[in-house]
């Protein structure tokens, strides 16, 4: 099968084996779209290696065909079009996958805009909901909010009742922010957000993929009895931690992270998304927001992309491009 290599850092589109399998539980998926995720760059960086026993290959989620099923898979049947949550292997013709792992397209939807959906609503639905146990009315503060997780988290946020504050880098980036439902918007550029999300009313969860660089604010402004969902360490990983603070509005802190979890724990996510968000999808309540595309021998340039902080939503590469 053709894949992408990574080749002193550079992606190379070339023959490569295809992954073995599928074994007991696992389907193989013609790949129509793969998604573009920010640790596919940290990947290639040399920053995130794949947990053990993941494909090498890079790719956190596609939409595709089932080409063949393993033993003791009855949900899903060779033809069958869906997406997949995968630890790896993405970047490829081919992927072979937990069956758990894979689930049908939304009713109405078509495999491009099922590709975007896997990885953003699974991490927001995770963070938002199980991780972060929003209860109701509670208010959330989003860092990044344009990013593929931000864009999936806002649109959760406005359909399970909880107002939302996000932060993002451009003011074309906090418009787009505004249209999806999120009701505090504020620049990172302009400096602090403290002020603003206080006067806003403060954060009982707070979603952040920044880490050490928002530590602090972060923690000034997050309510008591709140929760600090960290999911990524795009501004450093130390900092100093206000302990006083933290005892004293008994706030909680929550590391995260999606790609390492198990089958059976990636199953159990998104099968909630099954039952609570792709019956919105369908009705279109809420929908994926795809920035770009590209062929997937154009890959590098999709990189570049997302590496500029350009995209807002998602961006993806066509495989086999079906529709
Ligand atoms: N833990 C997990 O399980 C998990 C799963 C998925 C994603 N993530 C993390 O969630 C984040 C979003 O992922 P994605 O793939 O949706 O990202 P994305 O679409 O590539 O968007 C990332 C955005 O983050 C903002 N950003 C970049 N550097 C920043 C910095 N130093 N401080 C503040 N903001 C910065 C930029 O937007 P602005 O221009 O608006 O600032 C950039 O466009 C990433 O950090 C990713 O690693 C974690």
């Amino acid at each position: 099968m053709l894949a992408i290599a990574i080749e002193q850092e550079r992606l190379d589109w070339r023959e490569q084996p295809a992954p073995p399998g599928p074994e007991a539980g696992e389907v193989r998926l013609r790949v129509a779209w793969a998604g573009v995720n920010r640790a596919d760059l940290m990947q290639r960086a040399g920053h995130y290696p794949p947990p053990p026993g993941a494909s090498e290959i890079l790719g956190l989620e596609v939409s595709g065909t089932v080409a063949e099923v393993g033993p003791g898979v009855d949900r899903l049947r060779p033809g069958d079009r869906a997406c997949a949550l995968l630890a790896g292997g993405g970047y490829a013709e081919e992927v072979v996958v937990d069956a758990r792992q894979v689930v049908p397209l939304p009713e109405g939807f078509g495999l491009r805009e099922a590709a975007a959906l896997p990885e953003a609503f699974a991490t927001a639905w995770l963070n938002l909901f199980m991780e972060g146990h929003l209860a109701a009315g509670e208010r959330v503060l989003l860092h990044a909010g344009a990013s593929g997780v931000g864009t999936a988290a806002i649109q959760l946020c406005g359909a399970f009742g909880h107002p939302c504050f996000v932060t993002a880098g451009s003011d074309d980036k906090l418009a787009a922010c505004r249209e999806l439902g999120a009701d505090g918007l504020f620049n990172r550029h302009q400096g602090s957000f403290v002020e603003a999300v206080k006067g806003w009313g403060g954060a009982d969860l707070i979603l952040d993929p920044v880490g050490a660089a928002y530590l602090a604010d972060n923690q000034r402004v997050l309510n008591v009895d709140g929760r600090l969902v960290l999911i990524g360490l795009m501004g450093g990983r130390r900092a100093e931690l206000d302990l006083g603070r933290m005892l004293m509005k008994r706030q909680r802190l929550i590391g995260s992270t999606l790609r390492a979890k198990p089958p059976a724990a990636k199953g159990a996510i998104l099968d909630a998304l099954l039952t609570h968000v792709w019956p919105r999808l369908a009705r279109g309540e809420i929908r994926p927001l795809i920035d770009r595309t590209w062929p997937i021998d154009e890959a590098e340039a999709a990189h570049a992309h997302v590496e500029r902080d350009a995209n807002i939503g998602k961006v993806l590469l066509a495989v086999s491009g079906e529709g």
